[in-house]
């Protein structure tokens, strides 16, 4: 097996900074990718909680006027990563989200701040650092889709690019009057180059110049070259179909592990499934539930927009209730649906406890003690939470779209009967389907032993990164080779 080494260029990385999945996915992929002789670094721009959280940091670039400031590039480590961390104030060095300030609206610079951070990576990839001369770049999602157009627009050798989708929905569309600032020639703008719809779209650059173009599930993959899932880049897709693939994500099996995580009440593994039983007492307390040991809790950990669906649970709830079942929401995102579980669990107390924010170990705590996890996405291009679901011990219920519909097994007739189902799966995805599914996940409930079985296939299925990270190692080797 030769080496390789791979740059991987992204906004979140967990531990140190994260929105959503991207950063579990960017997080947990090098480490993976280790055991098929692939050295990968990661470049991250230099956000407050980024250059508060790493180790040991040297500077090996500085850039005396880097897209409107200083910068320099530090290598640094957190745990396992090999860091590259853009340290450019001026860019990230602000209060809020890497996306949004404090007011909840876009950084009016969000075209300049993410050019900047493809372009450091383009260079990287060329040779500005001595002595490092990555194989591969992976960029990953709109905020670095620039990366493959800096490559091809400088005119000089470059390696290949993989640029992956992790959701299709957020685009990065710029006017077209930024094109000189971000430092690219008028030839870019073009039909195959950075041009879309009269101005600059940075995802849609990734997907057109990228040598290979990866999303996260296969049936998501297959999803966004239709109209339904495409969100106007079908066509596009559809052209460059031999060029994308979808590889499911894994989860990071050592932060997720319920026999060893110091983050819930009681440990357990298939053997010790009953301890669940203290963690479930324990989630109800914290969720203000009625102490009910019988009653089937469902659990939401969940961005709140309208992707994850969640719209569609607050128009059931009533039935849900009425069926003597209990909800453990965990969110935050857009105002009104805030609002609408906040004002739930004010309605039904004891039954619907709703914690608005961002909570990690809170987030353990539901995977480790809710009967069931809830997933009612409209569109899901992977899904992290059903997979730590599954490794939990906490049955999924979902959507039948997207790497939701490849990661759960139904627990139709036969799927039972044969001894695989994990979970349920609805579609199509409406209020009206999504009851059905929670009449079906009740009556599941009250068939202990089938429920019983339902949560050791899912705790023993491989959820980890040891599938997915052979794949990429097989794709960064095609197209070395090539
Ligand atoms: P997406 O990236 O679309 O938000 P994923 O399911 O891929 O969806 O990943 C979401 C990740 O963020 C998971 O690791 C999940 O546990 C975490 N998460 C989402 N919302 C919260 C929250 N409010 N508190 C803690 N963790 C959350
Ligand atoms: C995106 C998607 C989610 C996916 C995650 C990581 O945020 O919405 O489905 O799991 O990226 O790939």
């Amino acid at each position: 097996m030769t080496s390789l080494t791979a740059l991987s260029i992204a906004s979140e990385i967990f531990p140190l900074i994260k929105t959503g999945g991207l950063a579990d996915v960017t997080g947990a992929l090098p480490t993976a990718l280790k055991a098929h002789g692939i050295a990968m670094r990661s470049l991250v721009p230099g956000y407050p909680a980024v250059l508060g959280g790493i180790e040991d940091p040297q500077q090996v670039h500085s850039f005396a006027d880097f897209f409107g400031g200083s910068a320099r590039l530090l290598a640094a480590r957190c745990d396992e990563l090999d860091l590259l961390v853009l340290d450019a104030p001026h860019l990230y060095v602000r209060p809020g989200n890497p996306y949004v300030g404090p007011d909840a609206k876009d950084w009016p610079d969000n075209a300049l701040r993410f050019a900047a951070l493809a372009q450091a990576g383009a260079w990287i990839g060329q040779g500005l650092l001595p002595a490092y001369a990555p194989d591969i770049l992976h960029a990953h999602d709109w905020q670095t889709g620039l990366v493959p157009a800096y490559l091809r627009y400088s005119g000089r050798p470059g390696p290949k690019c993989v640029f992956t989708i992790h959701n299709l929905a957020y685009q990065g569309q710029f006017p077209y009057e930024l094109l000189e600032q971000i430092g690219l020639p008028k030839a870019a703008f073009s039909l195959d180059g950075v041009e879309y719809y009269g101005g600059i779209g940075y995802l849609k650059a990734g997907l057109q110049l990228a040598d290979r173009i990866t999303t996260v599930s296969p049936s998501y993959a297959l999803e966004i070259q239709g109209s339904e899932a495409g969100m106007g880049l079908e066509g596009l897709l559809r052209l460059r179909a031999g060029r994308l693939s979808g590889i499911l994500n894994g989860i990071d099996t050592k932060v997720w592990d319920p026999s060893a995580d110091e983050l819930i009440p009681a440990t357990y593994d298939v053997e010790t499934i009953g301890a669940r039983g203290r963690n479930k007492q324990a989630l109800q307390a914290r969720f203000g539930l009625r102490n009910e040991p019988n009653t089937l809790l469902y659990g939401v950990i969940s961005r709140l927009s309208w992707q994850k669906g969640l719209d569609m649970l607050l128009e059931v709830l009533p039935g849900m209730l009425a069926e003597g079942a209990q909800l453990a929401l965990l969110g935050s995102g857009d105002a009104p649906l805030e609002e609408g579980f906040r004002t739930a669990a004010l309605k039904y107390p004891g039954q619907i406890g709703t914690v608005i924010g961002y909570d990690e170990a809170l987030a353990h705590q539901i995977q480790a003690g809710a009967d069931a996890l809830l997933v009612p996405s409209r569109f899901e291009p992977c899904g992290l939470t059903q997979l730590c679901a599954l490794r939990y011990g906490a049955v999924p219920v979902v959507a039948r779209v997207g790497g939701l519909a490849d990661t759960v097994v139904d627990a139709n007739e036969m799927a039972i009967a044969t001894g695989v189902a994990t979970g349920v799966q609805f579609s199509p995805v409406t209020a009206e389907m999504l009851a059905k599914a929670l009449t079906k996940t009740r009556a599941l409930y009250a068939d202990q032993p089938t429920w019983r079985n339902l949560q050791i296939n899912g705790m023993t299925t491989d959820v980890s990164w040891k599938n997915p990270a052979q794949h990429y190692a097989k794709l960064y080797r095609e197209l070395v080779d090539a």
